[in-house]
């Protein structure tokens, strides 16, 4: 099938191309990188005609609720637009277990988002997973004060960004499902651990203060309201297994 990945130059787009090509399908990447930009809706339809399915795994760099909700709905209508335009029959939306016990900060978008593609006019599908192990790396690069970098206090249940990529393909592949089952690691971590622990594997040696993000979001994030629930499917790879294997 023509599987279209928005967002498959990113941490788990990499992923949803690597494996839809290896089941044989024919990938087209949105990105800037490729010379799509998304959010204009420029080029869109061109770029996805004949798609049997549009799988969306953009993201941007943002824990303001107004710059979050800006990206996601702008690149969702775009998106929606342009495949009810030229009869895409298939959305797949990816997004973040619990975001609605925390809707604060980066989620409000996530959730503006969702709603968007539930009451759109294209059958789809959405997918809540956890946090990914990669999600270590990316906050410990964004999260720094000067040279110092900060590693976050938050329970969650990590999941590698691969086996996220893995359900999107199989889901992409199925007709549209509504919400699917949720989708978690094996097992709770702490991200400040997980921080430290990449950055060792990193080579730094560097001290590493850990803190509590403020606000309701803050305390959302340590109170397990971002943990899945007993119906979620489970992924098998561990942080510190995904963490051995990497090459950083
Ligand atoms: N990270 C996590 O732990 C996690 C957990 C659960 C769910 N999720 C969800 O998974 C999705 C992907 O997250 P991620 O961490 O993989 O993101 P990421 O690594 O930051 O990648 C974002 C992707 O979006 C593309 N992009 C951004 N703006 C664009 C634009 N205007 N036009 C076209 N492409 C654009 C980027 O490519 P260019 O820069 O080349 O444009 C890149 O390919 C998000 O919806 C996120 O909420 C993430």
């Amino acid at each position: 099938m023509k599987l279209v990945v928005a967002g498959g130059t990113g941490a788990v787009g990499t992923h949803v191309v690597d494996v839809a090509r290896g089941r044989g399908h024919d990938v087209v990447v949105l990105s800037r990188r490729t010379g799509t930009d998304v959010r204009s809706g420029q080029g869109l339809a061109d770029a996805i005609a004949g798609a049997d399915v549009v799988v969306d795994v953009l993201s941007t760099q943002t824990l303001s609720a107004d710059v979050s909700t800006e990206f996601f709905t702008t690149t969702t209508r775009a998106l929606l637009d342009a495949e009810k335009r030229i009869g895409v029959p298939h959305h797949v939306a990816l997004s973040i277990v619990g975001i609605d016990r925390a809707p604060y900060g980066y989620y409000v978008g996530k959730l503006a988002q969702e709603r968007l593609v539930e009451t759109g006019a294209v059958p789809w599908t959405i997918l809540r997973a956890t946090q990914f192990h990669e999600f270590a790396g990316q906050t410990y690069e964004r999260a720094t004060l000067g040279p110092l970098h900060l590693a976050i206090r938050m329970r969650t249940q990590p999941i590698a960004a691969r086996e996220v990529a893995e359900r999107l393909v199989e889901l992409a592949e199925q007709p549209p499902a509504g919400r699917a089952r949720d989708l978690g690691g094996p097992r709770e971590e702490n991200l400040a651990d997980m921080m430290r622990a990449y950055a060792r594997a990193k080579g730094s040696r560097a001290w590493i203060p850990a803190i509590s993000l403020p606000g309701d979001g803050g305390r959302r994030q340590r109170d397990g309201s971002l943990l899945p629930g007993p119906d979620a499917q489970l992924g098998t790879q561990t942080f510190d297994e995904w963490l051995a294997a990497q090459r950083l």
